[in-house]
């Protein structure tokens, strides 16, 4: 059980996902406590849909957090490859997600997106 991932599911309800019906919440956790949330927001032009994790990230980065800040990231689905990359630039060290079959998985960012590419400088 996570604590962060039900949280994620409450804030779920709050999506605007009509297209899909497919209602996504995450919640981000600075170190310092402070929390974030976001929600999915679909758009009739289906790939201008904003994904939760970015929106609470977004948030975040709204507010002056940066890369490094953040403590945990808890999600009520499993993350998308868009989402994992974001994960990855903030360096979240745990993300904790509900999969499909229920259970919780629980991994780092890096761990996510295995093997990919850095910038230069
Ligand atoms: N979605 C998210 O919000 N996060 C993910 O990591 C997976 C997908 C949303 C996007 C779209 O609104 C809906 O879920 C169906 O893909």
């Amino acid at each position: 059980m996570s604590q962060l991932v039900e949280k994620a599911e409450q804030i779920a309800k709050q999506a605007y996902a009509p297209y899909s019906n497919y209602l996504v919440g995450a919640v981000a956790r600075m170190n310092d406590g402070t929390e974030f949330a976001g929600t999915n927001v679909e758009n009739a032009a289906y790939p201008l849909t904003q994904c939760a994790e970015k929106t609470a990230i977004g948030a975040a980065s709204t507010a002056g957090y940066r890369p490094g800040d953040i403590a945990v990231v808890g999600i009520s689905a499993s993350p998308c490859g868009g989402c994992r990359q974001w994960l990855h630039e903030w360096r979240v060290p745990l993300v904790e997600y509900r999969r499909e079959d229920g259970t919780i998985g629980t991994a780092s960012a890096a761990e996510l997106l295995p093997d990919t590419w850095e910038l230069p400088g």
